[in-house]
């Protein structure tokens, strides 16, 4: 383990990649596994280190625009505007593959994600490695992805070369994907930057139809990973939505009909939920957040559902917001995911 406060660690992180070798790298979103984009043989140790199929392809990672043609060409000039409002930060923007790139990154398709990071010591190693840096979430494929140096260690502890630990990930959750390749542009992946912000920049944005989970229409995702159960703990999950009363009264009943259960909560439900644990030993309460504050619920969710996963309860109840205005859009679909869109609304 690494520290990313320490420049002696940083220089080191480089060295190992710049060798060939994979690192745990912080970002603002969740910790990524980085490795350099161009060497194919390193991209395939990244699938296996993460037991990831190999159709589900990987962001690379540029220390800013300038360095964008080395990953993509035909470049629009809205990709310009979107770097300018929020690189380095948690937007990765599609667009189409620069054939330096090896066909492995991209899962064999002709487009690129690419975003640049917001944190100094993976743009430091970026600067050091000088090469564009291929990074998935550092976590084991179906987990959730972690969010500091212990989750990564928990799951790929062994299978990779050394972990950066630069503390807790300030967003939590990973970043939004806009494809630039489909007219209108198409929000893949809700994250840090909200729909609105995008709609300010691209005018009219498509939501694809697995960000919401209508699958119905038959049409294939526009990410790949989207048809994977992601982020998602071992044990199964329900989310909880709905008027808080309506919500309480459901969660209370579950709770009592089954021992076994872990609920992760807003910090408003303590008042209910906190007596009861003290009734019973086997329910397992983790606030993830007050549900006023969506920065503090994407900070604290895959901690919340990694702890809960931990706790060995049969299933996993998550209140989840109702609203989808900016951060909560991504909150609501990281919990859905997580309880492959098993939804109570009450
Ligand atoms: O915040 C993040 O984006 C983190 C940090 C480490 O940068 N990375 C991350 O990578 O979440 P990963 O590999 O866990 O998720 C990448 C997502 C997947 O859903 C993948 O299918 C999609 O981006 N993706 C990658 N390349 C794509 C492409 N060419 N077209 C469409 N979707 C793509
Ligand atoms: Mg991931």
């Amino acid at each position: 383990m690494l520290k990313s406060d320490l420049p002696a660690d940083v220089a080191r992180a480089a060295s190992i990649i710049r060798q060939g070798g994979l690192v745990a790298l912080p970002t603002e979103t969740v910790y990524g596994l980085a490795g350099n984009a161009l060497d194919t043989s390193v991209v395939q140790r990244i699938y296996a280190a993460k037991g990831r199929p190999s159709d589900n392809p990987l962001i690379v990672h540029v220390r800013s625009f300038d360095d964008i043609g080395q990953v993509a060409q035909d470049v629009p000039d809205v990709a310009r505007a979107l770097a300018e409002g929020w690189w380095p930060g948690p937007l990765t923007v599609v667009l189409p593959k620069n054939p330096a790139i090896p066909g492995e990154v991209t899962g064999g398709g002709p487009t690129v994600a690419v975003r640049s990071p917001d944190h100094p010591a993976f743009q430091q190693v970026l600067d050091a490695a000088g090469v564009p840096l291929a990074a998935p979430s550092a976590n084991t494929a179906g987990k959730p992805s972690p969010t500091t140096a212990r989750h990564v260690w928990e799951d790929l502890r062994g299978k990779i070369d050394a972990v950066l630990d630069g503390g807790p990930c300030r967003v939590g959750v990973e970043s939004t994907v806009v494809s630039l390749v489909t007219d209108p542009p198409r929000l893949l992946r809700p994250g840090g930057v909200s729909l609105e912000e995008l709609w300010d920049v691209l005018g009219y944005v498509e939501v694809d139809p697995a960000v919401s989970g209508d699958m119905t229409s038959g049409e294939a995702p526009g990410s790949p990973g989207m048809k994977y159960r992601h982020y998602a703990p071992a044990a199964p999950v329900t989310a909880v939505t709905g008027t808080p009363v309506n919500a309480l009264r459901y969660l209370l009943d579950r709770v009592e009909n089954n021992p076994d259960v872990a609920v992760v909560c807003f910090d408003e439900d303590l008042g209910f939920l906190g007596p009861l644990r003290e009734e019973s030993d086997d329910l397992v309460v983790i606030p993830y957040g007050s549900q006023e504050d969506p920065d503090a619920l994407s900070h604290g969710l895959f901690e919340a559902l990694r702890t809960a996963d931990g706790s060995g309860a049969d299933y996993i109840l998550v209140r989840c917001p109702e609203s989808n205005d900016g951060l909560y859009r991504a909150v609501r679909n990281r919990i859905l995911k997580a309880a492959a869109f098993q939804e109570a609304v009450l």
